[in-house]
């Protein structure tokens, strides 16, 4: 069976094809702007760019639309703009070219992508995105929500220091090269509640460092990381002892931190437990759409057109994992 992912939640449009076990096509078309997301551009982005990602996974993939079974999108959660207009191409397409459709949650696709990648049965997830830190563990056909941020996700927060020091969107990776370059570490609010952590007071404390020009931004952005990870090492070694699971998976675009991997590959071999990230997975992309959508399907999923509606918040632990 053939599926064909979409994703188009906010900056990346992907376009992934799968054929059972095997990735086909990866297409990824990034929105990168000045400063911070507008939600209408980013939608204006996705539509101009559209055919052009879909002809070249057909291209990739060396298919055309007759032999695709399944068109899968990314229905939530994420910015209206952008879920509209990812949600009415798939749908223009399904309804053309008569191929079944299925709307799938965001958050559970990055879930999916990591155990296919890793081979994994049942892991503790530390999920780590620019909307988005949980930590979930499945239970009763449900991935659980055992931990997450009380305010931002952490990919926000370092996006927004990275819009206020001058840092182009997305500002993650370019915190990480800088914080290469740092020294000193600089004292910043470590907010830990249970499982539950926050992240605002470290952006508005690292902001104000900065504007005093006392501090150097490579000893700030070390600083952030340093204090931001060891918070999630934290709650995720908590969550592993109180949960007892074999596996830990680090998903979501901060998951492709080295410095973060390093830190929770620490702690898992401490507790001889094994840890696993999808690398360039990690990010937003459309095969894990398309690999979401195929588990669907293949458990019995059907969605008819009225039901692919976006669902702008829509919830990891609100879909039911029936695979
Ligand atoms: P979600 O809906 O899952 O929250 P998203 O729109 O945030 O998705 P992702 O691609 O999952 O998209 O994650 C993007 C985030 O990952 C951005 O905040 C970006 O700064 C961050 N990021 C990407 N690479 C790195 C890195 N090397 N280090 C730290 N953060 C990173
Ligand atoms: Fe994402």
């Amino acid at each position: 069976m053939i599926s064909l992912g979409i994703e188009g939640t906010a900056h990346t449009l992907g376009i992934g094809i799968i054929d059972s076990k095997k990735i086909l096509a990866d297409v990824r078309k990034i929105y990168t702007p000045a400063a911070g997301i507008h939600p209408r551009e980013a939608a204006q982005f996705l539509s101009e760019n559209f055919k052009k990602a879909i002809d070249s996974a057909l291209k990739e993939s060396n298919l055309n639309f007759k032999d695709i079974d399944l068109i899968s999108f990314s229905q939530g959660p994420g910015l209206g703009p952008c879920l509209r207009t990812t949600a009415t191409g798939a749908r223009a397409l399904s309804l053309h070219y008569k191929i079944p459709i299925l709307g799938v949650n965001h958050c559970v696709a990055h879930i999916e992508i990591g155990k296919f990648l890793g081979k994994l049965n049942d892991p503790l997830i530390l999920y780590v995105s620019g909307g988005n830190t949980q930590i979930l563990k499945l239970k009763d056909f449900r991935y659980r929500i055992f931990g997450e941020t009380l305010d931002i996700g952490i990919g926000n927060m370092l996006d927004k220091f990275g819009r206020e020091t001058g840092l182009r969107h997305p500002a993650g990776p370019k915190i990480e090269n800088l914080a290469e370059k740092g020294k000193n570490y600089i004292e910043l609010p470590y907010v830990v509640k249970g499982t539950d952590l926050s992240f605002s007071g470290i952006l508005t404390s690292a902001v104000n460092k900065f504007k005093s020009s006392k501090f150097s931004l490579e000893d700030l952005c070390y600083s952030i990381q340093e204090t931001s990870f060891s918070m999630l090492t934290e709650v995720t070694e908590r969550a592993l002892a109180h949960l007892k699971a074999g596996e830990v998976l680090l998903t979501g675009g901060v998951g492709n931190n080295k410095r973060l991997q390093e830190m929770l590959r620490k702690m898992c071999r401490e507790h001889k437990v094994k840890f696993f990230t999808p690398n360039k997975y990690c990010s937003d992309n459309g095969v894990m759409v398309a690999l979401l959508g195929l588990l669907m399907y293949e458990s019995g999923v059907r969605q008819k057109i009225e039901d692919t509606v976006v669902k702008q918040r829509f919830r990891t632990d609100n879909v039911e994992i029936l695979w």
